[in-house]
């Protein structure tokens, strides 16, 4: 168990609102938000307060049954094209991560059987509350497939944060570590700092050391020198999408350490949920990728570091080529070979 304590819960609900660990305050404050409106729910998720592909989907989730709830429509019909709209509102809060909208058409879904607006209200709620829990258990079972890939001792480099807050709970990448602390397995983590918006130096550190893990930070360039000066021995990402063949997005800079994996002859390991995968889609190629506004390269913590006027590219995630992916893990165990194949026989 992650001790929550140390490590709270990201995501909480409260029946009338969200309570929400406001993400872009860590690591210097832990502060909660509380979100009563759909309109709060989809600030919260463009502006990063709440981030990670599981975490998104379950405040969009809770922030679908929320809004639901204060509907005064009584005719079902009407109830259910109302929440269609809400739920295409939240769907278009951000782009990349699949998680978001596998969890929106799970709200409905849930409710297609249902005979009243009351009904349907309560449902709503229940499903919410369902995939957070499944997450956990989810993550906890990614957790423990990726542990039989890291002997004691082993050297890990990950980027971005994909842990405990950006899920329900452990997170997916990091889930490995947490469940060594628990267990007195020895692992170094290696956390890329993740420009531009830091998720490695403010998140993924911050989490590690208050589990006790054994974490290291470096910036996104030392990466390959890293890899060789300190015996790197695998590297290990999360994701926001794989499609049908395995590709997959994940934070930018991900790609590189793939191709450093490959180069340096280390595994490179992609820790993920099935509903990180989006089976209607071939291939990498047709995710769409966030692009963010320039601000986030231009300054820092609200300080201009580059001159005005300067052209900026801002691509918020990038895709890995199933051919640099050692394996995928994931709560049904752990995905290698030909990983076309496997994936269609996950799915079937
Ligand atoms: O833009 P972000 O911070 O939401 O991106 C997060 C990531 O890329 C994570 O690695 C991914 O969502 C997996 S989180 C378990």
């Amino acid at each position: 168990m992650v001790n929550t304590k140390t490590v709270p819960q990201s995501v909480q609900w409260n029946e009338t609102s969200i309570k929400l660990l406001d993400q872009t305050k860590l690591p210097l404050e832990t502060v909660f938000i509380d979100l009563f409106t759909i309109e709060d729910v989809w600030k919260s998720i463009v502006s990063l307060k709440v981030r990670g592909a599981p975490a998104i989907g379950i405040t969009a989730a809770f922030g679908l049954a929320l809004s639901a709830k204060s509907y005064e429509e009584t005719n079902l019909e009407e109830f259910k094209e109302k929440l269609r709209k809400d739920k295409e509102h939240l769907a278009s809060s951000r782009p990349t991560a699949v998680n978001l909208i596998w969890a929106l058409n799970r709200l409905v879904t849930s409710i297609q059987d249902s005979t009243s607006v009351n009904e349907a209200k309560t449902t709503l709620t229940h499903e919410a509350i369902r995939i957070q829990a499944e997450d956990e258990a989810v993550c906890r079972q990614i957790g423990e497939h990726a542990l039989e890939l890291f002997k004691d001792g082993f050297k890990v480099l990950t980027i971005c944060n994909a842990g405990s807050i950006a899920t329900a709970r452990y997170g997916t990448a990091l889930a490995p570590f947490h469940l060594a602390a628990q267990q007195g397995k020895n692992l170094k983590v290696y956390a890329s700092e993740t420009r531009p918006v830091l998720q490695g130096a403010r998140l993924t550190t911050w989490e590690l050391l208050q589990s006790g893990v054994d974490v290291t930070l470096i910036t996104d360039n030392m990466a390959a020198h890293t890899i060789i000066e300190k015996g790197i021995d695998a590297i290990i990402v999360g994701a926001d999408r794989i499609t049908a063949n395995g590709d997959t997005a994940n934070k930018i800079g991900t790609f590189n350490l793939a191709i450093l994996a490959k180069t340096l002859g280390i595994p490179f390991y992609v820790a993920a949920p099935l509903s990180t995968f989006d089976m209607s889609l071939e291939s990498g190629e047709e995710i769409p990728i966030e692009e963010r506004n320039p601000e986030e390269i231009t300054h820092l913590h609200g300080v201009r570091i580059a001159p005005e006027g300067v052209q900026v590219y801002n691509p918020a995630f990038d895709v890995t080529p199933n051919d640099l992916i050692t394996a995928i893990i994931t709560e049904k165990g752990i995905l290698q070979g030909d990983l076309e194949v496997e994936i269609k026989n996950l799915f079937e």
